[in-house]
């Protein structure tokens, strides 16, 4: 990783093109727009149908940040590859709950990066760019949205501490 005050130079001599965040709650986004010169181009946060930081978006669109989404799977969490309703909306186009996912990600803004160590999968993930989901079906996933983590809370100083020292343990 390079240091803070090294990546700041490097991005005014343009050897660094865009910095990115990533796990950064909107106080800490605007802790960082108010005491520093570089905006972040992106900020990479759990984002997925049970998550589906809405208020967050907007709140990151208007101040120019980039949202990525990771986990746009949950990771398989909640049933999410059978659930009902996606893959009702899924049959309507003839296409999978991972797609659905991943073109409702696209249609709002979000930029997803899914994981899979399968080829096929991979291709899967990659075919969303033939079909577009309705306004209605738009809707409709919202009602999966709970507005908490399915994993951990980020504000939660015990897994800050956690995952600070798992840091630097590596
Ligand atoms: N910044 C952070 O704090 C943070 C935290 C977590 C993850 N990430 C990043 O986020 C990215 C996403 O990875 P993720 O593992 O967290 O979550 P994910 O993409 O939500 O889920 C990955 C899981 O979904 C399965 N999968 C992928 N495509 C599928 C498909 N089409 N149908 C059915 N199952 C499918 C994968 O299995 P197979 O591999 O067996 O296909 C794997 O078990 C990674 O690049 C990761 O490094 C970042």
């Amino acid at each position: 990783m390079v240091p803070g005050e090294a990546c700041r130079n490097f991005y005014w001599e343009g050897k660094i093109k865009a910095i990115g965040v990533s796990n950064f709650h909107p106080d800490r986004v605007m802790d960082l727009i108010v005491h520093h010169e570089i905006v972040p181009a992106v900020n990479q946060i759990e984002t997925h149908p049970f998550l589906q930081q809405i208020e967050t978006q907007k709140f990151l669109e208007e101040n120019k940040v980039q949202i990525e989404s990771w986990g746009p799977f949950a990771e398989g969490k909640n049933n999410i590859f059978q659930n009902e309703l996606l893959l009702s909306i899924g049959n309507k186009y003839h296409k999978s709950i991972a797609q659905v996912i991943l073109r409702w990600l696209t249609q709002r803004g979000v930029i997803a990066i899914p994981k899979s160590v399968r080829k096929e999968r991979m291709e899967e993930n990659i075919n969303i760019f033939d079909f577009e989901l309705s306004g209605e079906d738009m809707e409709v996933i919202k009602a999966l949205d709970t507005k908490m983590s399915s994993f951990f809370d980020h504000r939660d100083p015990a897994m800050v501490k956690w995952l600070g020292e798992r840091k630097l343990a590596i």
